[in-house]
């Protein structure tokens, strides 16, 4: 079948199961460059050809809910390719604004600046930072053993040189020394699950994801807790964030010994990340 022909049968499948025009083709372009290799001007135009039998199902999963990163098994992130599963959280566009805050800040550790990620997912915090600033040495750290596999993969195809290491936040201290700690902690309250979209909820693991409506601040807290005896002085410790609980973030920081805290917004213009400094 010609790719042009392939193309408005594959996003035909897509509208018919409520996907707007714009999304649909983005996301069918996707799944044929992905499989065929040419460029979306040569699938539009040329009179290629490309087997239908591969793409349907694909496209079958995409209307189905599942997201089109699963499906094909990678996202980008900070113009990388990293290998996503079901156990972990499609790295997101905001946390790439946290990753080039961290950058933009760290030469102030000098040129071997100690790292820690915490909640590591993909590895994407950690393996980004990694690669754009050589000489640091990054550890990162999950709960989740699928997690970690998936991102000591990730380490190894892009050539990065990552500590990991399992570890359950909430209960446990990390070892070592750091100037920087970073984390995009679970912070979705229970009660917002109403308002997600369903792919999100429905294929997204929830480990990634959620934490009690009681206890909104729980992984800030444990971490900011457990980070105060690693961090060296003058650390800091950056957060993305819940953008209802900037306010109660900065206060408990606060109450806790941190100082020089600054809320930043993401490119939505909504509270998305925080930055403060221990002088322990
Ligand atoms: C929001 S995801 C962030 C993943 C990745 N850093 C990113 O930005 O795409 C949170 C991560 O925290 C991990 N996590 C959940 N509970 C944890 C715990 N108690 N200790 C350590 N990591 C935990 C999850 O497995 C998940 O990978």
């Amino acid at each position: 079948m010609c790719t042009i022909s392939l193309y408005h049968q594959l996003k035909q499948v897509l509208t018919q199961s409520g996907m707007d025009e714009r999304e649909a083709s983005a996301i069918t372009l996707m799944l044929i460059e992905e499989k065929t290799g040419l460029s979306r001007t040569q699938i539009l135009t040329s009179a290629a050809t490309a087997h239908c039998a591969d793409l349907l199902p694909l496209a079958q999963q995409v209307a189905r809910g599942v997201p089109v990163q699963y499906v094909l098994g990678y996202a980008y992130f900070c113009g990388m390719k990293f290998r996503v599963t079901p156990s972990v959280l499609i790295p997101r566009p905001e946390t790439e604004e946290l990753v080039e805050w961290v950058i933009s800040s760290v030469k102030r550790y000098g040129a071997e600046p100690r790292i820690l990620d915490v909640g590591t997912g993909s590895g994407c915090i950690a393996i980004t930072l990694a690669k754009r600033i050589p000489t640091a040495h990054v550890t990162a750290l999950d709960i989740s053993a699928e997690a970690l596999q998936v991102a000591r993969r990730n380490a190894e195809a892009l050539h990065a040189e990552v500590r990991f290491q399992q570890l359950d936040i909430l209960h446990q201290q990390p070892q070592g020394t750091y100037d920087l700690i970073v984390s995009n902690p679970p912070y979705v309250c229970e009660s917002e699950k109403a308002t997600m979209e369903r792919n999100v909820l429905d294929h997204e693991p929830h480990l990634a994801l959620f934490v009690p409506d009681a206890s909104p601040l729980l992984f800030y807290e444990a971490i900011a807790r457990q980070a105060l005896t690693p961090l060296t002085p003058n650390g800091q410790l950056y957060f993305e964030i819940n953008r209802q609980y900037g306010t109660a973030l900065t206060t408990l920081l606060h109450s806790l010994g941190y100082t020089d805290i600054q809320l930043r917004r993401d490119h939505f213009g909504n509270d998305r990340m925080i930055q403060c400094t221990i002088n322990n």
